[in-house]
């Protein structure tokens, strides 16, 4: 794919990791002296596809599931300038040694927080008033009347809103939760931001009093070593019987066997997780079993506008990087 450039083709030669929205494709394509090689599937790059795409290449478009680390960085040798992910994350990219190597990263901050933010609404909504459940009983018979004690939940008005990470999307979560009727938002984090914090004006907490005094809990915090983990069989033992539980970042964030003893004992009401660990969640995994756990396939930002936009922020961002111009999104390394 891509056409030969003026300048000797291999000046400014790509390797694109996946089949992305044509619009990102196109503008690698029709830059001048850009060659891109591209593993042109739905599916993920094999290792060893990964390994030899990248061999002497200047820049690498890739995905958050491509794990790019100390090998790739090998294989890519001292020619590769540049990495431009296709996301907002950043945790599958070993920065220290990307650093080291003098090699900059963009990535895809702001243009999917709407889609991300509406979609954590939607999981939130799901898990609370047991959607997925209720879908099921129509389907199945389990339907026979109305019922007064029947498929209920907890609703948002006159709650407590409790988010971990008040960054980009959990400002706009927030926003977008505020018309409910949230009666008081908490958030923490590595310290306050009294000025993202003063449109819901939410107080800061530490982790503990946020797990204890929500009603919901949403976690849009980036995964770090401090995040990893952090929402473990203490965090969940300190939430309410009646909270539920919404993780729209990354998996690593909770540990999953202890969340899911909180949600089949009882010690919280719901679950919504975009993300798990691993991705793909094996269809067997014990938190499918659950009734009050709704799951999604990491979906956060699969609107068709926003992986477009998606596509061509992270094509600029290589580009930009490949031509020594400043990245429209570069992350300081
Ligand atoms: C990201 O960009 O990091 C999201 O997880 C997927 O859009």
């Amino acid at each position: 794919r891509g056409r030969p450039g003026r300048n000797g083709g291999a000046a400014m030669s790509v390797f694109v990791t996946r089949r992305i929205p044509v619009e990102g494709l196109r503008v690698l394509s029709q830059a001048s002296g850009c060659r891109v090689q591209q593993w042109d599937s739905d599916e993920p790059v094999p290792r060893a596809e990964l390994l030899a795409g990248v061999a002497g290449k200047r820049g690498l478009l890739c995905l958050l599931s491509d794990r790019i680390d100390s090998e790739v960085l090998d294989a890519a040798g001292p020619s590769l300038k540049v990495i431009s992910t296709l996301s907002v994350g950043f945790d599958h990219l070993a920065l220290d040694e990307i650093k080291k190597r003098g090699i900059r990263v963009g990535y895809t901050p702001d243009v999917l927080t709407d889609a991300t933010a509406e979609l954590s609404v939607a999981l939130l909504l799901a898990a609370c008033r047991r959607l997925p459940e209720a879908i099921e009983q129509v389907k199945n018979g389990g339907w026979t009347t109305w019922k007064p004690l029947w498929m209920c939940g907890y609703g948002l008005s006159d709650s407590t809103v409790g988010i971990i990470g008040l960054g980009r999307i959990g400002q706009a979560v927030a926003r977008r939760l505020k018309p409910f009727g949230v009666k008081k938002f908490l958030y923490t984090g590595s310290g306050p931001k009294p000025e993202s914090a003063a449109e819901f004006d939410a107080e800061f907490v530490a982790l503990t009093r946020l797990a204890e005094e929500s009603d919901f809990v949403v976690v849009t915090c980036a995964l770090t070593p401090t995040t990893q983990g952090m929402c473990n069989k203490d965090f969940f033992g300190k939430m309410k019987k009646t909270s539920v539980f919404v993780n729209t970042s990354r998996g690593a964030v909770v540990n999953q066997e202890d969340l899911y003893n909180a949600l089949a004992h009882g010690q919280i009401a719901a679950a919504g997780l975009d993300v798990t660990t691993p991705e793909p969640l094996p269809t067997d995994h014990p938190l499918l079993s659950l009734k009050n756990c709704v799951i999604l396939p990491h979906v956060g930002s699969a609107t068709y506008a926003t992986r477009s936009t998606m596509a061509v922020l992270a094509a600029n961002n290589l580009l930009a990087g490949l031509r020594g111009e400043p990245m429209p999104h570069e992350l300081q390394l």
